[in-house]
This record gives C-alpha cells, structure tokens and sequence, in this order.
C-alpha cells in the first residue's frame, strides 16, 4: 500500500542517531523541563521569528492555553473556520468561549476574511485562523479586522511548520500561534507535543506559569493552571528532526509540482490553488472531485491510500448542536466535505510511487 504519511520512515532515517541521544538522555537522570527542552524552544522562537516560544503537552493544549492567558472565557465569542480539525473549535469551547464560524475560500480551503467582520459582536476576542493543509491564510485582511476592532489574532499553525506568507513564516503573522507535534505533522514527534510562539513577553510569561500548574516557584501556586509540558525525550526528538525539516519541506514542494505537473489537466479533479503570497509545505495534498467515491474506491484498488479531511464540517458536528447552526450555513465547506479527499504526500514518498499514484489518477475513467 502507498501511505498517505510515512512516519515510519521518516522515524527509521532518524534511528541511529536518535539511539546515541535516547542514551544520553537516560544517562541525563532529567526528564522534565530540562535543557532540550530550552534549546527547542529557542530553535522555534527563531525560526519562526518570534521572541518566545513555550513547549506544552500538545497542539490542542497550545491553543487552550493561548486562549486562556489571554483571558478569553465565558461569555466570549472566538471567530474561526468550520473546516478545521475538530481541535480548533474544542479549545474554544474548552475555555468555555463560543467558536463563531466564518465559512471558508473554495480553492485555498482557508477562512475567507471577507465574512468575518460581519461576524463581530462585543462579545468577540478573537480571530483564530487555521493555516489549513501547510497554506497560510491571506493574514494581511485578517489583521486589518482585527486591528480596527481590537482583536487578538492566534493563528492555529499546527499544519504548517515552515510555511511563509508575503516571506514571513507561519508563527510571525498574529499575537500569538500554535503548533502540533503530532508524529504525521510536517515537525512530529513519536508522541504528542505542541508549541506556543509569541512576541509578547507578558502572554509568554503567563502560558509557562499555566503549563506548570499556574506556579512560578515550587509549590506557590498563583491560579489555577495545568500539567500541559513537553516532555525531553520529545524535546530531543524534536531537535533532531528539525535539522531536517528544510530538506523534508523541499522534498514535499517537489512532489507538489510533480503532482501539479501530472494532474493539472485532468478536468475531473480540482487541484489546490496558492496566491504568489504564500509557499505553502503541503502538509496534506488535498484535491477535489465530485466524483470523490469512485476515484477513492479506484484508488483503493491500486492499493493507494487516501483520506479524507474533513468529512463533517464542524458546524454540524454532534458536539455543536447547541450552537443551532444548520445544513447550508457554510455551502462552500460543506461542498468541500463532500468533495476533497487526500492522496500521498510525505518527504519520503517515492518518485515510483509517487507515478503510480499520478497513473492511477491519468487512467481513471473520465466521464
Ligand atoms: C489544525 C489543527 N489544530 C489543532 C490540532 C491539535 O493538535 P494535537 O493533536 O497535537 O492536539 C491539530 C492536529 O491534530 C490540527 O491539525
């Protein structure tokens, strides 16, 4: 079977010298909040171009915990996409906040600015953009809004290490962003780990009191906080990985244009559309058909894998019903649903495999 993500050999590539430093690691006796820990964090915080980056427990927890420093609560309304991993929204609502959604642009999949300010209440607090698939969003718009109406913007950039927007890297465009380690995350880790970047020194310093129990010095505890830390062995994982991560993006844009080049001129399939703006790390390489079932069950049958991101907007997720939104509130995600599957798309895709999943494609019956 072609896999949609190789985790497998990205983590095998890594194993010699992950083996050396496991050793060193069990040697250290320090497997909490230790140096690789710091290290990976000023790693991130430059390369991401930010002043301060703070390691917590996951992606989800990242942006919980950005969202509580801010002090966004009960009572208050978080403007965001309904075409996300669920995690977007539950953070929202895990603060006990309120996720208002604002449908999204059909050929980038990404939030489109010009329905949010409608969306602005005084109940509103923030923006909360999703860099959906490795793309950013067109964050200048966004930014604007929220400037004329006094909103944080916390940009959800769990897929999309790397990428760049206007030359910027994701983690640079808001207040504040978050990313996931999630092991098939374009930076992953064999486990779950997740990152807060940010510039401003006071959010900074008050998600790592968060993460820490709400306690700055052992046993005081100013708040109520959380146990939300990255552990060192992922830490050093991390660090590891990260000194391939340019190599793997660029191997992950070259299969793009390979993909590009292979499909473009297939009129059954729509391909994903990026603005001069952004380069992208295709995080996922989604592409869209109304013909989605057959093409995947064709797929299937030459033993290439596919997936499908997102089935169910979130608007009509079970878990919002409370929030009384309905079918036809967001026809474009709801249409996206309904039409975009995932094809393989990892650094370690072969270029054979890679054409068996472009022929495969090429021979599907056109109707
Ligand atoms: C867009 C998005 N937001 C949030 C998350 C949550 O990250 P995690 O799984 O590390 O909690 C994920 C990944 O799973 C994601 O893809």
């Amino acid at each position: 079977m072609i896999l949609l993500s190789e985790v497998n050999r990205q983590f095998q590539s890594l194993k010699p010298e992950l083996v050396k430093q496991f050793e060193q690691l069990i040697d250290s006796g320090k497997y909490i909040m230790g140096n690789r820990v710091m290290v990976l964090e000023e790693a991130l915080a430059k390369k991401t171009g930010a002043l301060y980056a703070i390691g917590v427990a996951n992606g989800t927890d990242a942006l919980v915990l950005t969202l509580d420093a801010y002090g966004i609560g009960a009572g208050d309304e978080v403007i965001t996409t309904p075409y996300t991993f669920f995690a977007t929204a539950e953070a929202i609502s895990r603060r006990g906040a309120t996720p208002v959604f604002a449908d999204v642009e059909p050929d980038t999949y990404n939030i489109n600015p010009s329905h949010v300010e409608a969306l602005i209440t005084t109940k509103t607090k923030a923006i909360l953009p999703v860099h959906l698939f490795g793309q950013p969003v067109e964050m200048d718009s966004l930014n604007q809004i929220a400037k004329k109406h006094g909103l944080v913007v916390i940009e959800d950039a769990c897929q999309a290490f790397g990428a760049t927007y206007k030359g910027k890297p994701v983690g640079s465009l808001g207040d504040a962003a978050c990313f996931s380690f999630f092991p098939t995350k374009n930076l992953g880790t064999m486990g779950d780990g997740g990152m807060i970047v940010t510039s401003d020194p006071l959010l900074a310093s008050q998600i790592r009191k968060l993460r820490h129990h709400g306690s700055r010095t052992k046993y005081y505890h100013d708040e109520i906080g959380y146990n939300s830390r990255l552990d060192e062995l992922h830490a050093m994982i991390l660090l590891t990985a990260l000194e391939r991560m340019d190599d793997w993006n660029a191997q992950r844009r070259a299969l793009a244009q390979r993909y590009y080049a292979g499909l473009q001129q297939l009129s059954y399939l729509q391909l994903p559309v990026h603005s001069q703006d952004n380069n992208p790390v295709y995080h996922l390489f989604c592409l869209a058909s109304n013909e989605r079932d057959q093409v995947v069950a064709s797929l299937r049958q030459a033993d290439i894998q596919t997936g499908i991101y997102y089935p169910c907007p979130l608007h009509l997720q079970k878990a919002y019903e409370h929030l009384h939104y309905k079918k036809g509130d967001f026809p474009v995600a709801e249409q996206l649903a309904s039409q975009l599957f995932a094809i393989p798309m990892n650094p370690f895709l072969k270029p054979s495999e890679q054409d068996q999943v472009i022929a495969a494609l090429q021979s599907f019956p056109q109707l």
